[in-house]
């Protein structure tokens, strides 16, 4: 009888995932409005490079202030003179998100210079790009404090003001690497894993409270061509382009989507990661040389050391 209603179970779970799965094919064709970001206050952590400035500069264009936060007071500065000159408004704050005081110190300056933040990007990372034992354990600690830990005090400082109005959005990028463990990325893997566990779970806290006015999205992509991964490669996954994968997080956050994964070959595997045994899975990472990935991996100048 018990075995009986488990089957049953498992069939209708997998009917009610076919029928989700179409309706989502459906959204894919007609997707939904997109929401206007015009006078939103943006706070993008890592705003003075790669994604960080490219999302600064397209909510920029659609209207929003931006709030830059980078470690590289220059970087930071030349994305906010960048937005500036094209008539957009920007304010940089330098922040070392690896610390949590520091992130206190500046979300405290931001209120009370700027106003309230309505849609926190928590986009700041770092990869180590070593093999787990040849990793040294500070660079381990920085690691998970930039690339998980920090989206914890950004999100306590902001979340507040956005749960009072019903209004707001967290947006997490993440990675691929937050939900296929890899050789090489042991750390940056746990650390984007710690990134997609806490967007998940903030999604369900706000919906649990029934907080309909704020959002979350969670940004998964396998390698792009902003120079952190200079080198790395995964067979039969294209290396994504900063400008699409800035349109296409905006794009995400204006339809108010929770998961952005890309490109479609990540999301498709993601999708039946959990439903094939172990050994098809693995087979499937060595065909596509997954565990090789960060074999040639140099990142920008001297971020490779000798291991
Ligand atoms: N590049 C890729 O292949 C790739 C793939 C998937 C996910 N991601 C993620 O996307 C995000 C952006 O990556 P990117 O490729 O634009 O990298 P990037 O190196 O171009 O930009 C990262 C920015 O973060 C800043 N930063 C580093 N440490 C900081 C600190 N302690 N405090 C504040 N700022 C700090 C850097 O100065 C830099 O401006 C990262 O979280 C990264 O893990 C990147």
């Amino acid at each position: 009888m018990a075995l009986l209603k488990d089957i049953i179970g498992v069939v209708l779970l997998f009917v009610v995932a076919l029928v989700a799965r179409l309706l989502s094919v459906v959204r894919l064709i007609f997707p939904a409005g997109k929401k206007s970001v015009s006078g939103e206050i943006v706070l993008i952590t890592g705003a003075g490079s790669g994604l960080g400035r490219g999302m600064a500069l397209s909510f920029a264009r659609l209207g929003a202030t931006i709030v830059a936060w980078d470690i590289n007071k220059e970087a930071n500065e030349a994305t906010v003179q960048m937005i500036r000159q094209e008539g957009g408004k920007a304010f940089g704050f330098v922040c070392d998100c690896s610390k949590r005081e520091d992130i206190y110190r500046a979300a405290q300056e931001v209120k009370d210079s700027v106003g309230h933040v309505t849609i926190l990007v928590n986009n700041a990372g770092i990869v180590s790009g070593r093999k787990f034992l040849d990793c040294p354990d500070d660079l381990i600690q920085k690691t998970m404090d930039i690339n998980t830990n920090a989206h914890f005090w950004t999100t306590k400082a902001f979340l507040p003001h956005m749960v009072e109005q019903n209004h707001g959005h967290l947006v997490s990028i993440a990675s691929a690497a937050g939900f296929a463990g890899t050789a090489g990325l042991a750390d940056y893997c746990t650390s984007k894993f710690g990134a997609v566990g806490f967007a998940d779970s903030m999604r369900h806290e706000l919906r649990v409270q029934k907080l309909t006015g704020v959002h979350v999205t969670c940004v998964c992509p396998a390698f792009i061509n902003t120079g952190m991964f200079t080198g790395a490669k995964v067979k039969e996954v294209e290396t994504l382009e900063p400008d699409y994968v800035v349109q296409q997080i905006v794009d995400a956050v204006r339809r108010n989507q929770f998961w952005l994964v890309m490109p479609w070959k990540i999301a498709a595997a993601s999708a039946i990661q959990g439903l094939v045994p172990l050994v098809v899975a693995d087979a499937a990472a060595d065909f596509i040389k997954q565990h090789q990935s960060m074999d040639n991996w140099v990142g920008r100048q001297g971020d490779k050391k000798d291991n």
